[in-house]
């Protein structure tokens, strides 16, 4: 959906065959879905495998949590009295369609198939169903991968596409694709970091493991939504733009290291990943960096990263991380990040529109504790 005004949005708000209006969460639902109609239906022209691609997306594309829209529309809300126009739902479904891309490139390059706990879009192009019982062939494999970067790389063209025509003022637009190539950026240089340290080719200190969570996860997931609601909002001064990128920096990065403490001591149902994917693939998170610097890592290293680890023997890798004091060394980093959180928004100096405390701190609520 793009341009129209408030009043066609109302319009569209009544769902056929019932009088309930949809309300903000069911407006980006609506809104992502028309974007993957519209370009399943043109997929059509091509060969069938281009339409099954979209087909696809828009299956899995469901199933998330959708936090980054709702923070966006929560801090609108929060810093404007107006209506939600159309252009703030556009925005908030396109910046879960960016989620989308990245989730896809990076399933790519961590090797996984599985994802909200079914099989994600390369697992399921990967999964041959005449060979249900078996693993995918390295050429079937080869080709599900291939399409997961082709499919990724065509929702941040969307995404580009949504930005660019958004209906607002010409200024605001420049605003938000200016936001919008800075998170894409960080997002990037995150996630190249993220594998440079897996692989060794970046050298691993708690610092630099750090700068990657931040810089791959906590631009796009916290500050973007942040700064794009204070740009719609006409409330983006200096020193709110800056309040608003330091608070979405500590939510973001404890956000990070909180999936990273659930993906290896979590509850796979509830986390819906591969229990030891990160233990086998050899990730380098903020659990690993501490476990290396205790006497616990020589214990530890000749399993990590090993592609062929069992399950048992990840339960046991998991247990040497938490008695080392792994587990703990980054709840405290977390329990560090929501600390200067709260810091920030008790600060009468921080740059915080006083209506943007209480959405941010019902947001730290809901994080702490988190088990998805
Ligand atoms: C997962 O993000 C990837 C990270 C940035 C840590 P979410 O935890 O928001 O994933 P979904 O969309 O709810 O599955
Ligand atoms: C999170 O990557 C950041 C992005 C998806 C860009 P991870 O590899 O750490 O996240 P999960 O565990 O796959 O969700
Ligand atoms: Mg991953
Ligand atoms: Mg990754």
């Amino acid at each position: 959906m793009s341009g129209g005004n408030v009043d066609e949005l109302r319009e569209h708000r009544a769902v056929p065959g019932t009088a309930a209006p949809l309300d903000n969460a069911g407006l980006v639902s609506r809104s992502i879905s028309e974007v993957i109609a519209t370009r399943g239906r043109s997929a059509e022209a091509y060969h069938p495998a281009f339409a099954q691609l979209w087909k696809i997306c828009g299956e899995r594309i469901s199933g998330g949590k959708r936090i980054r829209p709702r923070l966006m529309l929560d801090m609108f809300a929060a810093l404007s009295d107006d209506d939600l126009p159309p252009a703030a739902i556009e925005i908030a479904a396109a910046i879960e369609l960016l989620h989308a891309s990245f989730l896809l490139h990076d399933d790519v390059f961590d090797g996984d198939l599985t994802r909200r706990g079914s099989l994600n879009l390369v697992g399921l192009l990967a999964h041959d169903e005449r060979l249900s019982h078996e693993r995918p062939s390295p050429q079937r494999l080869h080709w599900a991968r291939s399409c997961g970067i082709l499919m990724g790389d065509l929702l941040l063209a969307e995404v580009h596409q949504i930005f660019a025509r958004v209906d607002v003022e010409p200024a605001m637009r420049t605003r938000l694709l200016d936001l919008l190539a800075h998170a894409i950026t960080e997002s990037v240089v995150g996630e190249q970091l993220d594998i440079g340290l897996e692989d060794g080719t970046v050298v691993a200190d708690t610092a630099t493991v750090l700068e990657m969570c931040r810089l791959k996860t906590a631009t796009y997931t916290f500050e973007l939504p942040l700064r794009a609601a204070a740009i719609l909002a006409g409330a983006d001064s200096p020193a709110t733009d800056a309040a608003l990128a330091a608070a979405g920096a500590h939510l973001g990065l404890a956000f990070q290291l909180q999936d990273d403490v659930l993906s290896t001591f979590g509850d796979p149902a509830a986390h819906g990943k591969d229990a030891f994917s990160d233990l086998r693939e050899g990730k380098e998170t903020a659990v690993i960096s501490a476990a290396r610097m205790t006497s616990a890592w020589p214990e530890i290293e000749p399993s990590f990263g090993t592609g062929s680890l069992t399950n048992a023997e990840g339960e046991r890798l998991r247990g040497l991380l938490r008695e080392c004091g792994a587990e703990a060394f980054v709840r405290g980093l977390i329990d560090d990040q929501m600390r200067a959180l709260h810091e920030t928004l008790a600060d009468p100096a921080s740059g915080l529109p006083d209506s943007a405390r209480q959405p941010l701190a019902a947001l730290a609520g809901r994080l702490d504790g988190r088990r998805s």
